[in-house]
């Protein structure tokens, strides 16, 4: 299918959606009895997310934050609350019907919400060539959008160009296990329906970093649909525009602390356990943020830890038979590459088969939050027969 013919089934997709109130779209988890005070239940039914990337503490008072394909505007009422009257809210969407029943809910949440006027605008626009100027933004948000687009590397670009430096984003988005086929790329309902336009994880958060940004983790995962043997589940990710020109630090090495035993980090610098490693000051930056400063001691003077040390971390397997269920495990961030305390090297977003001591591991303090865990399976394993004891060679 050709780019305009995309965009615009998607956009007709959208439109009768929004005038039927239809149901579609996946996993969110929003309070519902909490949005309810303050959002009118036209906005809340034509909620098309996959997640929930305003309400995951992730806005700040005052700030100016951009919802791109707000849709109704749920997310950007939510926004709108947590900036407060001080904040700002842009919502962009290429779709008139949904940016009509955005903008006349507008007022009526403002009043709800006790302010003068509404701090929230809803601009037309598409997400690959946003109308918002260069540098204006503290926080992008966007929930189940990007898949939509065509040429995603695009709306990257564009996100990190409106993005102050020092500014960052959460997304909520559709990404898969492994590459769609084309016979479902080229499926117009599967397009609008969120499926054919995802990408793999992996270069969904290539697409991220080559755009500029920085810092790149999970927050959430919620496995969706398995099409074809292709896992289809919903990340929302966040990340950072780091400030330009670094500040001044005393910081000059990074000692990782575990529980990885060896990462490679977004710049290409390896760290191992225990070992202070020197630091240049764009990477003092990047280490300082969360959730990759609890992964290190950043120090002025070099700075070993050993077992002994309260900040050494570490999750040992059990020294029991392993079982192989089905399990796939893919590391997403904050790392680009990243090894366990059992010889498994995990590259961000490639699924990694793992055995039921691995997962163990990985769903443990300190892994968890870092990786998409997804069970390939297509029945019921039954776990005698692929078992395999320690001892035995070729067992994981
Ligand atoms: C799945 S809905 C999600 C809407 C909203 N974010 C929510 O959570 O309810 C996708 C929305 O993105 C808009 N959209 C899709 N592709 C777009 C693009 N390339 N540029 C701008 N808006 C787009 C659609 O019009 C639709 O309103």
């Amino acid at each position: 299918m050709p780019i305009d013919e995309i965009t615009q089934r998607v956009s007709d997709r959208y439109a009768q959606a929004a005038s039927t109130g239809e149901q579609m779209c996946c996993p969110t988890s929003y309070d519902m009895a909490d949005l309810q005070s303050f959002i009118p239940e036209e906005v809340l039914r034509i909620s098309y997310g996959c997640g929930t990337p305003a309400g995951l503490k992730t806005v700040s008072h005052g700030e100016t934050v951009l919802d791109i394909g707000s849709g109704g505007g749920i997310d950007c009422f939510e926004a709108s609350r947590l900036v407060g009257p001080t904040g700002h809210v842009i919502g962009i969407d290429m779709t008139d019907t949904m940016l009509a029943i955005a903008r006349k809910n507008a007022p009526i949440v403002a009043a709800n919400l006790g302010y003068t006027s509404s701090n929230v605008e809803f601009r037309k626009g598409m997400a690959d060539a946003i109308p918002v100027i260069d540098g204006a933004v503290d926080l992008i948000i966007s929930n189940c959008v990007i898949n939509l687009a065509p040429d995603k590397r695009k709306v990257f670009r564009e996100m990190f160009r409106v993005a102050k430096p020092g500014g960052r984003f959460t997304i909520s988005d559709i990404v898969t296990d492994q590459p769609v086929p084309q016979y479902l790329v080229h499926d117009a309902e599967k397009w609008g329906n969120c499926l054919s336009g995802s990408l793999t994880l992996t270069d969904y958060i290539a697409g991220i970093v080559g755009a500029g940004f920085l810092g790149i983790h999970l927050l959430k995962f919620s496995p969706w649909q398995v099409i074809d043997g292709i896992h289809f589940f919903s990340v929302t990710l966040t990340g950072y525009k780091l400030p330009a020109g670094a500040a001044v630090s005393a910081v000059r090495y990074a000692t990782l602390r575990g529980p990885f035993s060896r990462v490679v980090d977004e710049l290409g610098t390896t760290y191992l356990r225990g070992i202070p490693q020197p630091i240049t000051p764009e990477a003092v930056c990047l280490l300082s943020q969360a959730p990759l400063v609890s992964h290190f001691v950043l120090s002025s003077g070099p700075q070993w830890l050993d077992r002994a040390d309260d900040r050494w971390t570490a999750v040992y397997p059990a020294d029991a038979p392993c079982l192989w269920q089905g399990h796939f495990a893919m590391l997403a961030g904050p790392f680009v590459e990243a090894a366990d305390d059992d010889h498994h090297v995990y590259r961000r977003g490639e699924p990694l088969e793992i055995c039921s001591k691995t997962l163990k591991v990985l769903e443990a303090d300190g892994y968890a939050p870092h990786f998409a865990i997804i069970n390939r399976a297509g029945q019921s394993v039954s776990g005698d027969a692929v078992s395999c004891s320690p001892d035995e060679r070729g067992c994981c």
